[in-house]
């Protein structure tokens, strides 16, 4: 099963070369690495001083670097206007490849702008038709080749695991670069796991011990509510509810995980209706993810699991409203034209560019200069409130 990093490495998702014997020494060298322990594959992430530098997975991620993350972003989102100069030259000579080979508005475009926020030179591979990759190139060979030419990738990939496989690539070469998971499979979204962190973060003002939160939608396939439940499940007396019919719940290997993080895990498969009011935290809600279906078809979402107006007044502070875009029927269309605090959806996109750029700043080690820039700014600023 995907979750369980017991990968069927012949499911069509790699090229792994152009004959069936380069193909097994291959695969066989990639489950050689995937035997290491899960410590030693979170090293492999890291700097020689133990910075993490492949931001592939939430699994790798501790508080201590979330609150960094968070306090870089908010240093590039307030010093921005008036530091953007300073900001602009950070890493221009830097060059960053966006490799999407699914469908992407939010985190493409967001990387793109965080690149540029910093100065850097961006470029971008979504139509994999036009790369060698249709001439028979082995993803392998595609990664290296990318990886001579730009100081870091962000990819976007239907393969469940092919973040290890790009740092497997990239611990073979002999310039490994920082690569960025934007999206693998249908578990791993660690920087939207990020971005919807540092918008939790801010709406309950630090305070997320304690808090409980409502994954709703496609838990079973959704990888942002993956992401952010593993996230969420560092702090302490979570209390998480997935809502969703049988067929779209989270997994037991999820399940497990979080349960042994210490998160009370409810299960609720009967619908939305009397749980926003019990939520302290966050209602995260989300689309049917019927991409993974393979019949093209859009798949109808069950109106016992809407989010209704009457739930967004039922909200209790401070808890909000979140959903990773994009939406279709399973908010109601009146809360567009609500205008309530409790409503995040807008601005977690936005924080979206923010926690990229911090991203880009921390993994060339810019990340106390944005501060330094910051804290220079705000001498002749007043910040405004998330
Ligand atoms: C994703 O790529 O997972 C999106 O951000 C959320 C979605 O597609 O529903």
């Amino acid at each position: 099963m995907v979750f369980d990093h017991n990968f069927n490495l012949d499911d069509g998702s790699i090229n792994w070369g152009p004959t069936e014997s380069h193909r097994e020494y291959h695969r066989k060298m990639f489950q050689g690495f995937l035997a290491q322990t899960p410590q030693k594959l979170r090293q492999a992430c890291c700097d020689d001083e133990g910075r993490l530098v492949h931001i592939l997975q939430a699994e790798h991620f501790d508080l201590p670097f979330l609150e960094h993350i968070c306090e870089v972003t908010t240093a590039a989102r307030r010093s921005y206007k008036f530091a953007s100069a300073k900001m602009h030259e950070m890493l221009a000579r830097k060059k960053v490849l966006h490799l999407f080979a699914q469908p992407s508005s939010r985190t493409f475009e967001s990387f793109t702008v965080a690149s540029s926020n910093l100065g850097m030179t961006s470029r971008s591979l979504r139509d994999l038709r036009t790369s060698s990759s249709a001439k028979g190139e082995s993803d392998r060979d595609a990664l290296r080749t990318h990886s001579s030419y730009f100081d870091a990738i962000v990819f976007r990939s239907p393969c469940d695991y092919f973040d290890m496989f790009a740092l497997w690539v990239m611990s073979t070469s002999n310039r490994p670069i920082p690569i960025i998971n934007g999206g693998s499979g249908k578990a791993k979204h660690p920087t939207q796991a990020i971005l919807d962190y540092y918008t939790i973060r801010a709406s309950l003002e630090r305070q997320i011990d304690g808090k409980s939160f409502a994954f709703v939608g496609d838990c079973l396939r959704g990888r942002t509510v993956h992401s952010l439940a593993k996230v969420l499940a560092l702090h302490k007396d979570i209390e998480m509810y997935f809502v969703a019919p049988e067929e779209y719940q989270i997994d037991p290997q999820t399940e497990a995980y979080l349960k042994k993080k210490g998160v009370k895990v409810n299960k609720v498969t009967g619908g939305l209706e009397g749980i926003p009011e019990i939520i302290t935290g966050a209602v995260y809600m989300t689309r049917i993810q019927d991409e993974h279906d393979g019949d093209g078809e859009q798949k109808r979402y069950n109106p016992r699991f809407i989010f209704t107006e009457k739930m967004l007044d039922q909200l209790q502070d401070p808890a909000v409203l979140m959903h990773p875009l994009p939406k279709r029927e399973e908010i109601y269309p009146a809360i567009d034209y609500r205008s309530d605090r409790k409503i995040m959806i807008w601005r977690e996109m936005r924080n979206g560019m923010w926690t990229r750029t911090a991203l880009f700043a921390h993994i060339f080690g810019f990340d106390q200069e944005v501060l330094r820039s910051y804290h220079e700014a705000s001498k002749a600023y007043a910040p405004t409130p998330l």
